[in-house]
């Protein structure tokens, strides 16, 4: 085995697995304000941006040749409703107008996350109905928010709409609602196999997201799962999702890699928050070495068969990438 290991030539000619920065996402988290520039203190180098910034941001990952960009917004008030996800005026809908207005950023592709959670006052992915102590994550009054959500953001200038809630029947509702809006060519990216993971525990600070009573674990799925996440993506298949977004990434490959066997749709893998403070973490501790470990785990994750990958670390990959 070793004839075909021994100069970098040999290796690169026999390499079955590839990474391009064209296949990379970029999240970015959209806050109020002008100049804002906040960095999370649990993700060095990833920050709250507000719009003016996220143009910025957003011009150095169009010259370094990312795919596109996963859009999240910090919303100035929260409320029951989620007012500000579906609001026209809503601060992802206004970053949306922003980026979709400059043609130097033609070639990425503006994908928007289509969840309540930011915007709920109780940081819940849907509407809670309170019975004393007692409280339910109501499904279908949320699947209507939804709905208006990603219509919303289509017509504010979303290239996909990108539903991350896991609640039931959604991707229906949403094709339905964007077909009568006149947003038939708005792309359904579904998260559908969603795991409820400790792994987003970063995020949760960066998007100012974390529920502040109980869990996800009523929506997001058992991560003991996988013939179930297989029955998710069916059901988002069947409900008309054009693309699937499989997470967390690295701890659950396997669950990417049966997925990529049984479904022909383009499919995607979230390197989520927690993948990344990990690594960081190890890096800054001189633990780990940060390009070679950063390219493994992007490497394991297009290996277990994810056509392109959401990742903090996009713009230093691509840079590795030259
Ligand atoms: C919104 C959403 C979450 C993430 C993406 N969309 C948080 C959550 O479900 O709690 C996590 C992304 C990450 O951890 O990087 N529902």
């Amino acid at each position: 085995m070793r004839r075909l290991r021994r100069t970098p030539a040999l290796r690169s000619l026999v390499r079955e697995t590839h990474l391009e920065p064209g296949a990379l996402i970029y999240p970015l988290f959209l806050c109020p304000g002008e100049g804002v520039r906040k960095e999370i203190s649990s993700m060095p180098g990833v920050f709250n941006l507000s719009i003016d910034e996220a143009v910025k941001e957003a011009e150095s990952c169009a010259e370094l040749g990312l795919g596109g960009l996963l859009l999240f917004g910090l919303p100035a008030e929260k409320d029951e409703q989620a007012t500000g996800a579906w609001a026209a005026d809503g601060i992802v809908q206004q970053g949306l107008r922003a980026l979709k207005s400059k043609r130097s950023l033609d070639s990425l592709v503006m994908i928007a996350d289509v969840c309540l959670c930011e915007y709920t006052s109780h940081g819940h992915c849907g509407i809670v109905a309170r019975d004393g102590e007692q409280y339910e994550i109501e499904n279908d009054s949320s699947v209507a928010l939804l709905a208006k959500a990603a219509v919303s953001l289509a017509q504010a200038g979303a290239d996909i709409v990108a539903p991350s809630d896991m609640m039931d029947g959604r991707v229906e509702a949403m094709r339905t609602a964007l077909d009568a809006a006149s947003c038939q060519n708005t792309p359904i990216l579904s998260y559908a196999a969603k795991f409820a993971s400790a792994f987003y525990g970063p995020f949760r600070e960066a998007a100012d997201s974390a529920p502040q009573f109980g869990d996800r674990r009523s929506y997001q799925m058992d991560g003991a799962n996988l013939r179930e996440a297989m029955r998710e993506i069916d059901q988002d298949i069947a409900e008309g999702a054009d693309m699937i977004l499989m997470k967390p990434a690295m701890p659950y490959l396997d669950v990417i890699r049966e997925a990529r066997e049984r479904y022909d749709l383009p499919l995607g893998a979230y390197q989520v928050s927690g993948e990344y403070a990990m690594l960081q973490a190890a890096f800054a501790k001189g633990w780990l070495e940060p390009e070679r470990a950063m390219m493994e785990s992007l490497l394991s994750i297009r290996r277990a068969g994810a056509d392109f990958i959401v990742t903090y670390f996009a713009k230093e990959a691509a840079r590795v990438l030259g």
